[in-house]
C-alpha cells in the first residue's frame, strides 16, 4: 500500500470518515554540499520517491488530532490556539510546530484532523522530519484557505517549526529539497540569497545509479554535535572577518586561522562549496554528457568520496559504519560514495556503475564486524510536495 493509501485508510479508522485531501512530501538525499547550508553557501539535494502522507480534513473545534501509522496507539490531541514550543512532546511536534510557525507567519490554520503514514525510514538521515513538517503544512494552508504559499516561503516556515518549536537547529536544505525537487533534477541552492534552480540529473541515462545504504546507526540532530559545528563555523568566519564561510572561496585562506579545529571544519565548507559548482559544471555540459556520459558520473563519484573524507577528517561527523560502507562501495568498483546528511548516524549515498557488487560487498562487511545488516534504497530524484491524486 502506498503512504497515500495507508494514510487515507488510517484516516477512516481514527476518525471514522473520509479526509478531505491527502497530501505528499519526500525524503532527501543529497549530492553535494553537506554542512554548508547554515554556512550562507550552496546545497544540490533532490527528493526522493519514498513519501510522508498527510490524509486531512478540517474540525470546528480548533484542535489538531493526529494519528501516524509509525506511532500506533498515540494520538496527539492539541488546542490550536495554546500551541507554543515544548506545547507538545516526541513526534507530533512536527505537525505541530507547522501549525504554530505558519500562524506565526500570519496564515489562517483552521483545526485539523490529521492520520499519517510514511515510506521514509526515520532516523537514517533522509528527512522524514522534514518530509513531515511540508506535508502538514501543504495540507493546512490548503484547508486554511491560504491559498498557494510560495514553495521558499512554506520552506522556511517550515524550518521555524523545526528550529523553534522542535527546538533542532537545522539549516533550509531538507525543506527546500522536500518542496521544490523536480522529478529527474537536483536542486541547486543558494542558501545565501535563496535562490534555486533545477539541474537536469539522469545518471540512469549513463548506465549510473544512486543506491541509499541504511547504515542503522540511527542519528539525532538534537545531540549536541551538530550545534557545536554550527557555532564553530560561525567562530571560523569571524575570525576570518567574513559574515559567512561562504564568502570564502579559496582554501588557503582558512590556513590563517591558528586554532586546528577551526581550521579543519572551514576548510571543510570551503572545499565542500566548490565540490557543488564542479559537481553542476559536470552536469550541465552537454558535450560531456551526450558523449562520454559514464566519464561524468565517473568524476562525480570521485567528488563524492572526496566529500566524504573532507566529512570525516576535516569536519568529523562521519560514523564507523558510514566509513567502512564507503571503503567496501569503492572496493567493489562504485564511482563514489559518501554519508549524507547531518553525520553521527544514517545513510551513505553510493553512484555505482554498471554490475558492480556494492550490496554483496556492503552487507558482507557488516556482517563480519557483527553489525547489524544495512538496507539499501534505490535513490531516484523525483517530484517534491504536492496533493496525492
Ligand atoms: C541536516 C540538517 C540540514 C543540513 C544537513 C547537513 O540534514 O537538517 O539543514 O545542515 O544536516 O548538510
Amino acid at each position: 500500500m502506498s503512504p497515500a493509501d495507508g494514510a487515507r485508510s488510517l484516516f477512516a479508522s481514527c476518525f471514522g470518515a473520509a479526509p478531505a485531501g491527502v497530501w505528499v512530501a519526500p525524503g532527501r538525499a543529497n549530492l553535494m554540499g553537506e554542512h554548508t547550508d547554515y554556512n550562507g553557501g550552496f546545497v544540490l539535494p533532490f527528493a526522493l520517491g519514498q513519501v510522508t502522507a498527510v490524509a486531512a480534513a478540517p474540525r470546528a473545534d480548533r484542535r489538531l488530532v493526529l494519528c501516524s501509522r509509525q506511532q500506533p496507539g498515540l494520538v496527539v490531541d492539541a488546542a490550536l490556539d495554546d500551541l507554543a514550543p515544548g506545547a507538545i512532546p516526541g513526534w507530533g511536534a512536527y505537525p505541530g510546530g507547522v501549525a504554530w510557525a505558519l500562524r506565526a507567519a500570519g496564515r489562517k490554520v483552521p483545526g485539523a484532523s490529521i492520520a499519517i503514514d510514511s515510506d521514509v525510514p526515520a532516523g537514517a538521515g533522509l528527512s522524514s522530519s522534514a518530509a513531515l513538517e511540508c506535508a502538514t503544512a501543504l495540507a493546512l494552508t490548503e484547508l486554511g484557505g491560504s491559498g498557494l504559499v510560495p514553495r521558499p516561503e512554506l520552506a522556511a516556515i517550515a524550518r521555524r517549526a523545526e528550529n523553534e518549536f522542535v527546538g533542532v537547529p537545522s539549516g533550509i536544505m531538507d525543506q527546500s529539497a522536500s518542496l521544490l525537487g523536480r522529478a529527474g533534477h537536483a536542486l541547486l541552492l543558494d542558501c545565501r540569497s535563496l535562490e534555486s534552480c533545477q539541474v537536469p540529473f539522469d545518471p540512469g541515462s549513463a548506465g549510473a545509479r544512486l543506491v541509499l545504504i541504511d547504515t542503522r546507526a540511527t542519528h539525532a540532530l538534537t545531540g549536541g554535535e551538530y550545534a557545536r559545528r554550527r557555532a564553530e563555523c560561525e567562530e571560523a568566519a569571524r575570525l576570518l572577518g567574513v559574515p559567512s564561510l561562504r564568502a570564502v572561496t579559496d582554501p588557503a585562506v582558512v590556513d590563517r586561522l591558528a586554532d586546528p579545529v577551526l581550521r579543519r571544519r572551514a576548510r571543510h565548507v570551503v572545499t565542500d562549496d566548490n565540490r557543488v559548482l564542479q559537481v553542476v559544471a559536470l552536469l550541465r555540459d552537454p558535450a560531456r554528457l551526450s558523449g562520454e556520459g559514464g566519464e561524468v558520473y565517473r568524476e562525480i563519484g570521485r567528488l563524492l568520496t572526496q566529500a566524504h573524507e573532507s566529512l570525516r577528517d576535516d569536519f568529523e561527523v562521519s560514523w564507523p559504519e558510514a566509513d567502512a560502507a564507503v571503503a567496501a562501495a569503492v572496493g567493489a568498483g562504485a564511482f563514489g560514495a559518501r554519508m549524507i546528511g547531518g553525520g553521527f548516524g544514517g545513510s551513505v549515498l553510493v553512484l555505482d556503475g554498471p554490475g558492480s557488487r556494492v550490496r554483496t560487498a556492503v552487507s558482507e562487511e557488516f556482517a563480519r564486524r557483527g553489525w547489524t545488516a544495512p538496507d539499501f534504497l534505490e535513490a531516484i530524484a523525483s517530484d517534491g510536495a504536492r496533493r496525492a491524486a
